[in-house]
């Protein structure tokens, strides 16, 4: 049974993929600091609770011959925070990755699977957006999966590092089994917000556009539900065991929803009306996001079974009724 370190394990999809990796015979340590992150969200394996900034902490979790991957992430995600807190981004963002790494060649572990982001792209110069499309992101969130996945193909010519840096799309939806779900405190999410205000938990959805160069005005985004997610993991841990070839993977769908239709797609499900108000655009949001899964399928063999929009927004909607 292979061991593998989960950090940010106890965060949404560091949590849905640790049960992931446990269903498929893994054996996981999770490592977190549980600053979003719930203890209640680590469904089974071991929790250490610590700080990726403490390098000492992250030394402790290795020992020579235990751990054959590590799987990051940890990581703050908020794209507006990051505009006006740049500095904790870079700090967090980065010193994290770079203290588990080090500690990782100490101990002589070298297979990674980092968590990146559609951000890295900026705004996309082609729809659907392949792997190969130019890199320029534009919020510093954007900038530090970017950075890290440059200092990856780095240690990797270097030291043979070897990694699969997935980058993901709007990750949505929950737990089929209902054990785990989205909670993030602020949530910045549409389909959490929507959720929230159908529940009377937030007085009205603010709808972040309404002149975007799309055909109902709202910007559109490709939503992965966070098990087809999860499973990619399981799938890039098990080629990267196998084949040792880094690479970079998109997660996405190839299939955008406006906000609006999102919306819509709420109202039909929850049977209920959700408060709506439009308002100014959101700093960096680009009217659409889509991405190319072609080499997600081709490399991988990766296949989507609950990203249709239904059932994300059923499986959000029963875990956040849960939450009440
Ligand atoms: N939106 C609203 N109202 C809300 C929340 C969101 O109208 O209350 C809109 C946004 O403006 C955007 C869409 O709904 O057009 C989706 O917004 P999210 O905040 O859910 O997701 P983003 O597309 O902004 O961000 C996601 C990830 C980021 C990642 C980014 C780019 O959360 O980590 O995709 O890939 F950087």
């Amino acid at each position: 049974m292979k061991k593998v370190l989960v950090a940010g394990g106890a965060g949404y999809i560091g949590s849905h993929t640790a049960k992931e990796l446990l269903k498929q015979g893994f054996e996981v340590v999770v490592f977190d600091n549980l600053s979003s992150g719930k203890k209640e969200f680590v469904r089974g394996g071991q929790l250490l609770v610590g700080d990726l900034m403490d390098k000492a902490a992250v030394r402790n979790i290795f020992k020579p011959g235990d751990i054959a991957a590590v799987l990051h992430f940890a990581s703050l995600i908020q794209v507006g925070e990051s505009y006006s807190d740049p500095r904790k981004y870079y700090d967090q963002n980065l010193i994290s990755s770079l203290n588990l790494l080090d500690a990782m060649l100490e101990a002589g572990v070298k297979r990674f699977i980092f968590s990146s982001s559609a951000a890295v792209y900026g705004a996309p110069q082609q729809i659907p957006i392949p792997e190969d499309h130019p890199l320029l992101p534009f919020n510093p969130y954007g900038q530090t999966k970017f950075f890290v996945e440059k200092i990856l193909q780095d240690y990797d010519r270097a030291y043979g590092m070897k990694f699969i840096s997935l980058r993901y799309f709007n990750a949505a939806g929950a737990d089929p089994g209902g054990e785990l779900g989205e909670m993030h405190n602020p949530e910045t999410h549409l389909i959490p917000n929507i959720l929230s205000a159908v529940l009377g938990k937030k007085e009205y959805l603010e709808i972040y556009g309404t002149d975007f160069p799309t055909p109902d005005g709202t910007a559109v985004r490709d939503y992965i539900h966070v098990t087809d997610l999860s499973s990619a993991h399981v799938l890039a841990l098990q080629k990267l065991l196998s084949s040792s070839r880094s690479e970079f993977i998109n997660l996405g769908t190839n299939k955008g929803y406006s906000v609006r239709e999102i919306v819509a797609k709420a109202e039909e499900i929850t049977g209920k009306k959700v408060p709506s108000r439009p308002k100014s655009r959101r700093e960096g949001d680009v009217p659409v996001l889509l991405a190319s899964k072609e080499k997600a399928e081709r490399l991988l063999g990766w296949k989507l079974h609950y990203s249709e929009i239904e059932t994300i927004i059923e499986t959000a909607w029963k875990w956040h009724k849960k939450l009440i």
